[in-house]
């Protein structure tokens, strides 16, 4: 275990560079499973859930090659077979990603088992819409002790389906499934955040036939073969905010290399409103703060193309140097301001209440969560010490921690090594102030 001195109090300045999404470089994995050749996958962060998924593939016979700096895996499926219970049975709570190899397995071998799944604390994360999208398509659901077993004995055909929400993986589940099922799949109700387009435009150059609509219908025609492919991962624009927000907590200046302006309006436009400077190239953002104050917002999470719920913890943190107060309300998850209570402890002052303090009533208004938080500042940052409780909450501390008076010690950094590609060299690079420490 690994934990972090910081001594804070120093504006953050200087280049980053943000690879291959986290929440499309271990779906587009997962694709190649569908391909009856091999398939290469550039632009690919050197992060935990891509070493997760590279051993989840490997127990299914698939190769994986990362060839070094280029971030460029090579994936053949030519072997894929059944993995032992016990050996997927290891990775169980180590990731969410393993639900989405059900449909591509069931294609390749006629069954699948996931373990139990892990991901982010951050509220109840169940996997009802994914079973059903599974069985919608014909496959067989049986919850053992260890996990779920899944058969296909008829094969799997295209079906009609309607998302009481706009999951994002169960979109990917439904599109991982349909492109090789037999006959039309109509989709209603579906995500369409840029990494499920990157995820359509992958599953398009391997051969499949998807059609989206801009009322939320996904339209897919089942094909019986599809082929590898060759792709360059979409940058990841959660990465590229938190940094955004890291410089106006901190009173810095971060260009932030390979952001996508498109990708990220919602937080652009929040980000302007707020009082946070940028400066928009084709190459990267400059984010940065121009000096004064900063403005108290109200914002709200959505599904996109709203303002990301990925986004809120790190810009909270921004949010406590604004002059005035700030409301944030949680539409995704029930259960995402656990990391407040830390901020707090800094000297932050933030409320959690149960009534959504927004102008739309969300699912979780009636039903007892603490999902808005109220934001009263600036207030100035004390350092303390902090154990990171999850991945995006956890940034959002190391943020706190740079910007606050004193020196802090943080725990659980390995967390942050889920999404955060070399976060530490990137920091040092930025001018922070810590030393890293073995236990
Ligand atoms: N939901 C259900 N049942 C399901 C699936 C989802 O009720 O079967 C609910 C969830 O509990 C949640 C909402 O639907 O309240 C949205 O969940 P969604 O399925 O969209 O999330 P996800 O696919 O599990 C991905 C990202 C998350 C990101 C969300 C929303 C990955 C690996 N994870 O999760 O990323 O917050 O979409 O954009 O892609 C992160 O990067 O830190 C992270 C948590």
């Amino acid at each position: 275990m690994s934990s972090l001195r910081i001594t804070g109090g120093v504006p953050l300045s200087g280049q980053v560079t943000v690879r291959g999404a986290k929440n499309l470089v271990p779906k587009a994995m997962v694709a190649a499973l569908l391909g009856s050749t091999p398939s290469v996958l550039g632009n690919v962060p050197d992060i935990k859930d891509v070493a997760v998924v590279t051993n989840l593939l490997a127990l299914h016979g698939v190769t994986v090659n990362r060839d070094g700096a280029d971030g460029v895996l090579t994936l053949d499926p030519s072997n894929v077979t059944q993995a032992r219970h016990a050996d997927i049975d290891a990775h169980a709570g180590d990731s969410r990603i393993p639900i989405l190899l059900c449909g591509p397995l069931l294609h390749a071998l006629g069954e699948a088992f996931i373990p139990d799944l892990g991901g982010c604390r951050i509220g109840d994360r169940p996997i009802n819409y994914h079973l059903e999208v599974l069985r919608n398509f014909g496959a067989r659901v049986e919850k053992l002790e260890s996990g779920i077993r899944m058969s296909a004995p008829h094969g799997l055909q295209g079906a009609k389906i309607d998302l009481p929400y706009p999951s994002v993986g169960a979109t990917e589940q439904v599109l991982l499934t349909a492109t090789r099922a037999e006959g039309h799949t109509e989709l209603r109700g579906a995500a369409t955040e840029p990494e499920i387009m990157d995820l359509i435009a992958i599953l398009q150059k391997m051969g499949a036939i998807i059609t989206v609509q801009t009322d939320r219908v996904i339209r897919i025609e089942g094909v019986p073969e599809l082929r590898g492919y060759r792709h360059r991962a979409l940058p990841d624009r959660i990465e590229a905010a938190s940094w955004g927000s890291a410089a106006l907590a901190t009173g810095g200046d971060i260009l932030v290399a390979g952001a996508k302006q498109a990708d990220m309006m919602a937080f652009l436009n929040t980000y302007r409103k707020l009082g946070g400077g940028l400066d928009i190239q084709d190459e990267g953002i400059r984010f940065y703060h121009p000096g004064g104050d900063l403005n108290p917002l109200i914002v709200e999470t959505n599904v996109h193309p709203g303002f990301m719920t990925d986004w809120q913890q790190p810009l909270v943190v921004a949010l406590t140097q604004a002059n005035g107060v700030s409301i944030v309300h949680e539409t995704v998850y029930e259960n995402r301001f656990g990391f407040t209570r830390a901020l707090n402890r800094m000297g932050a002052n933030i409320q959690l209440h149960r009534e959504c303090l927004g102008s739309v009533p969300c699912r979780f208004g009636q039903r007892n969560f603490l999902h808005s938080a109220v934001i009263s500042g600036p207030t100035p940052l004390k350092a303390t010490d902090i154990n990171i409780p999850d991945l995006r909450g956890g940034f959002s501390h190391l943020i706190a921690a740079m910007a606050a008076d004193g020196v802090s010690h943080v725990t659980g950094i390995e967390l942050i090594k889920r999404g955060y590609e070399h976060f530490t060299d990137k920091l040092a690079g930025l001018g922070a102030d810590f030393d890293l420490e073995d236990r």
